[in-house]
């Protein structure tokens, strides 16, 4: 009699991700599925190839996940010790480039920021479908274009005024030249007379589906003055590295610090409260700056629930030598 044994599944993972990951891709891509999807993965070399193998059934569900990771390049059942390719659907609403045509120094890179967000929408409770998605400290918004890919309305904070223009102006001749129906205007932002620097909004249409995009300059501190009662299902960010950025203590005086420690001490309480219950905060940041328990306990403070078991604990990885970076998620229970 045969027994009903579930056939491994097989996702081959993009080996351009060794790039980005200095040979760890394949640890941090199976953190990514495993608490994304919820089930056990392992690493495996096949013929020489990265794959992950995952313990599960085969459903449209898990084909959905799959589709979704950062690091997929394709799935395959294991049949025999041969590879029947799995036809994976389509998820993102717009295409790749437009994350991965901008190019500046201090970009988060374009997979790292899709399984931080990746990771953070997954402890997201509550609700389907679109999500809000907040990165208080944006840049040129790898995040917010990562986040209307997906499908979500995306939201940002920037000290930067010129990388707030930069990216509406790129942003713009995207939309333009892709012929994607979308309205998008920078206005200067006024309250109680006195100017406060410009906000960018942008709407585009997709198959019928609308997503909202909205960036202001500012001070990420300033964050919950600046959005007022506006929640966020999601908050990602990738904070200053202390490197390439300094994180800006006075956005005004430019007063630069080499980690982002104070920074984050002071603005956590802050994303905390812009959060909306069943809501998560997802950040990466460079640990050498700030250690994960540090971290931790501003999270803690500010009254969210840090994940910080099993796959959370191996997302750290060694980007060079003065970065050593990783990822941390806390969630606002209901
Ligand atoms: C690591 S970078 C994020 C890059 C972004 N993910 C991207 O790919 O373009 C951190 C950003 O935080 C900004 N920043 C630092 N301190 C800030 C503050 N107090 N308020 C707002 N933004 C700040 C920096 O200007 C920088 O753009």
């Amino acid at each position: 009699m045969r027994l009903n044994v579930p056939v491994p599944l097989l996702m081959l993972i993009a080996p351009s991700l060794n790039r980005v990951y200095a040979g760890e891709a394949p640890r941090l891509a199976a953190s990514e599925l495993a608490v994304t999807a919820g089930v056990e993965v392992e690493p495996v070399v096949i013929a020489g190839v990265d794959y992950l193998r995952i313990q599960a059934e085969d459903s449209e569900n898990l084909r959905g996940i799959v589709a979704v990771q950062s690091a997929r390049l394709g799935l395959y059942e294991e049949v025999s010790g041969l590879l029947r390719p799995i036809e994976l659907p389509v998820v993102d609403v717009l295409d790749e480039d437009l994350v991965t045509i901008p190019k500046y120094p201090g970009k988060t890179n374009e997979q790292l920021t899709r399984l931080l967000l990746n990771v953070t929408l997954s402890q997201v409770v509550a609700g389907q479908g679109t999500r809000s998605v907040l990165d208080p400290l944006c840049g040129r918004g790898t995040t917010l274009l990562q986040a209307w890919r997906l499908g979500h309305d995306a939201a940002g904070i920037e000290s930067d005024q010129k990388a707030v223009e930069a990216f509406a102006a790129y942003l713009k001749t995207y939309l333009r030249r892709k012929r994607i129906k979308h309205t998008a205007e920078m206005t200067p932002v006024r309250r109680e007379g006195k100017s406060l620097g410009k906000r960018f909004d942008a709407e585009v249409t997709v198959d019928g589906r609308s997503m909202s995009l909205g960036v202001f300059t500012g001070d990420t501190r300033q964050s919950a003055k600046l959005w007022g009662k506006r929640r966020f299902d999601a908050i990602v960010t990738d904070a200053p590295y202390g490197i390439v950025h300094g994180s800006v203590s006075d956005v005004r005086g430019g007063g630069r610090d080499r980690s982002a420690s104070g920074l984050l001490a002071d603005a956590i309480p802050v994303w905390a409260s812009q959060l909306r219950s069943g809501g998560a905060l997802g950040m990466s940041w460079n640990t050498l700056g700030t250690p994960r328990e540090r971290l931790a306990e501003l999270l803690t403070a500010a009254g969210l629930v840090v994940r910080d078991d099993g796959p959370w604990r191996h997302f750290s990885h060694r980007v060079d030598s003065s970065v050593h970076r990783d990822v941390i998620v806390a969630v606002r229970e209901v």
